[in-house]
């Protein structure tokens, strides 16, 4: 009998435990929407002081302050409209570039909207670029009173999966803020950054407050506190070091950033928010952005067996691939090279003429949703079939590939390991894009300091890393953690970008013939733009860009230092990379290089 009522006191007391529970779950995501609500009015408010001062015909210098002061306001309601604003961030605060749709129609050509547009209006004005202002200001404040209205309707019918996504978008801002944000990528005029992560603190500080009641609950109250403490800290660090072209971002990674995406990490653990993680890019297994894993191998590489990859690696060794069987991959993609040959451009198959482009290194290639200088392929297979087919490259006829193989007793042998059925060119270029996908490299000296070795980095290194992250704008492009043109924060695209490369060092007013995307898409806002490479184990890969023009990493330096093409002379009036020169001195040009080569990890060739 006693036992009967313990058991019946035991189930009540757990029911009114989870009822309690899911009460403290929704006074949370209520007061998140309340805090968000409020946040977004204030976003509309200091825009429409902005529309106002512009329509009393003031000056575009003297509407600056009041621009800032929208910039920061948005700051605050970032992390959830970024997050639910399907996966983009687009007509809050793009990039001032024009992109387009898969499609690559004319027609389907978008124009940028947003913040970035208005600062540079407000920047850099001329005489027809006022009417635009007015466009661009009613056009997001529309947008804003939209999102408001759509809050003030909203109430969150299942709490906790709605705290959860507060929780992951917290996170994912997190790594926004270390990737784009203290780099100064989306206010490159402003440079307001710093004050602007300040503001993004402040709100993940607020929001985190929220929770207090369910780490209580849970007895998990010096998690809280520590969570609490370690965004202070941050906060702090930013109100202490205020001048963008000497702000350590290194140390401000490394004792801040990381720290509080690893509480975040821990937190989604220990409440019970664990985001689901398999689809997405970011693998949310992973406590901060260099960790090796964090960016999702199932997402990007395919899943590698140990059969079909003992095929891959046999694979791309193989001479057979190639027409007159003279060539393999590894005849250009040589490992102590990065994977790539030394050469300024290889030659065909004919053995006579050149190649169109230099070979590039094939470290970390999966990690990439564009492949090719052009982009012109999407999937690490379709581009492997696409190299084999290559009358310059290879030239090699598939069928005729495939019956060869077949006769080959050792390669019938592992097939018949890894795969049901005849040899055929889908498991071939499979095994070879499995094989290509474990070139992996994420053990550099920077990633060894990230990991807990100070001693990693010496002191023109760190300085390097800090010019690249800040004053020489590099990380703007080429994105951490794997400095390519993986776009983070979601990091499911991969940019192409106009730099004005030219035909030959000695004349840089002159571009080089190869026009790049434009050759795939035929869309006029890619001409000369070229997908952003990977820059690590640079050192290896030497010479530089889609043509091979520049030897060395301090001739890269040097063209970027003058602004690139238009820097220098020429007539590039959509070159996307700034044109202003860097004015970095020789000391830290010298540290740039440093950097560049503490990139390096040669753990791959001992695979
Ligand atoms: C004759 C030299 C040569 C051979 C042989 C060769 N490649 Fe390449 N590879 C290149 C060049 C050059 C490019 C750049 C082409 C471009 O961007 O238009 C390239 C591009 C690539 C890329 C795209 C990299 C990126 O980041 O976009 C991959 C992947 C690749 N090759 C894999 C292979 C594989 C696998 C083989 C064997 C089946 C192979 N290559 C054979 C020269 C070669
Ligand atoms: C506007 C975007 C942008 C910025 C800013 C930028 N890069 Fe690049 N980077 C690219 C693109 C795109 C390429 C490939 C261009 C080509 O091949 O024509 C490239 C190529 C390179 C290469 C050669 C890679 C190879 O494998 O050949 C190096 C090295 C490099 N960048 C370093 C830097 C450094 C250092 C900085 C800062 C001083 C920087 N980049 C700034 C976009 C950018």
């Amino acid at each position: 009998m006693n036992f009967i009522k313990a058991a019946i006191f035991l189930v009540m007391f757990a029911f009114s435990l989870n009822l309690m529970e899911e009460s403290t779950e929704q006074t949370i995501a209520e007061s998140i929407s309340k805090y968000h609500l409020e946040k977004l009015n204030s976003f509309e408010a200091k825009l429409l002081e902005l529309q106002d001062l512009e329509q009393q015909n003031i000056p575009e210098s003297d509407l600056k302050n009041s621009f800032l002061a929208c910039r920061i306001a948005f700051k605050y309601v970032e992390f959830l409209v970024v997050y639910t604003d399907n996966f983009k961030n687009k007509n809050y605060n793009s990039p001032n570039v024009l992109s387009a749709y898969e499609s690559n129609l004319e027609s389907d050509v978008i124009a940028a909207h947003g913040l970035q547009v208005i600062e540079d209006l407000i920047y850099k004005p001329d005489k027809e670029s006022r009417a635009n202002l007015k466009q661009e200001l009613v056009l997001l404040i529309k947008l804003v009173q939209e999102e408001i209205q759509i809050s003030q309707s909203r109430k969150p019918e299942n709490s906790h999966l709605f705290n959860t996504i507060v929780i992951d978008a917290l996170r994912v801002e997190v790594y926004r803020l270390e990737a784009l944000g203290i780099t100064g990528f989306d206010g490159v005029r402003s440079k307001n950054s710093l004050a602007e992560a300040h503001a993004n603190l402040e709100s993940l500080k607020k929001v985190l407050s929220f929770y207090k009641a369910l780490f209580v609950q849970n007895n998990k109250k010096a998690l809280y506190s520590y969570g609490i403490k370690t965004t202070q800290k941050a906060i702090n660090y930013l109100k202490k070091n205020q001048d963008f072209d000497k702000f350590n971002r290194l140390e401000f990674m490394d004792r801040h950033l990381h720290p509080l995406s690893s509480y975040l990490y821990t937190l989604t653990k220990e409440l019970n928010y664990e985001f689901p993680s398999n689809k997405n890019a970011i693998n949310r297994e992973a406590r901060y952005l260099f960790d090796p894993n964090s960016l999702n191998q199932l997402y990007f590489a395919p899943l590698q067996s140990e059969h079909s990859l003992a095929i891959g690696k046999k694979l791309f060794e193989e001479k057979l691939l190639s027409s007159n069987h003279t060539r393999a991959c590894s005849s250009c993609h040589i490992k102590e090279y990065a994977f790539t040959d030394g050469l300024v451009k290889n030659l065909s198959i004919d053995g006579e003429t050149s190649l169109l482009r230099n070979t590039p290194s094939l470290i970390n290639v999966a990690y990439q949703t564009k492949f090719f200088y052009d982009s012109r392929s999407k999937k690490l297979e379709t581009q492997v079939i696409n190299v084999i087919h290559n009358d310059l490259e290879m030239g090699g006829n598939l069928s005729l590939i495939i019956d060869s193989l077949k006769q080959k007793p050792e390669y019938a042998e592992l097939f018949k390991k890894a795969y049901v059925g005849e040899i055929d060119a889908n498991k071939l270029a499979t095994s070879i894009a499995e094989y290509i996908g474990t070139f992996t490299s994420r053990n550099s000296k920077l990633d060894q300091y990230f990991a807990g070795d100070k001693t990693a980095l010496n002191q023109s290194e760190i300085n390097g890393f800090n010019l690249f992250a800040g004053k020489a704008k590099c990380a703007t492009c080429h994105f951490f953690p794997l400095f390519n043109g993986l776009v983070p924060p979601h990091y499911t695209d991969t940019e192409s970008e106009i730099l004005g490369v030219p035909k030959d060092k000695k004349n840089p007013s002159i571009i080089d013939s190869d026009v790049g995307r434009y050759g795939n898409t035929k869309l006029e806002i890619h001409q000369f733009a070229f997908k952003t490479p990977a820059l690590r184990n640079i050192e290896l890969s030497a010479p530089y860009m889609h043509n091979g023009v520049f030897a060395s990493l301090e001739e890269v330096i040097d063209f970027y230092n003058k602004g690139g093409g238009k820097g220098q002379g020429m007539d590039l009036p959509s070159q996307s990379l700034d044109s202003e020169p860097l004015n970095l001195s020789e000391q830290e040009k010298s540290d740039l290089v440093n950097f560049l080569k503490a990139l390096s990890d040669t753990s791959f060739l001992e695979k």
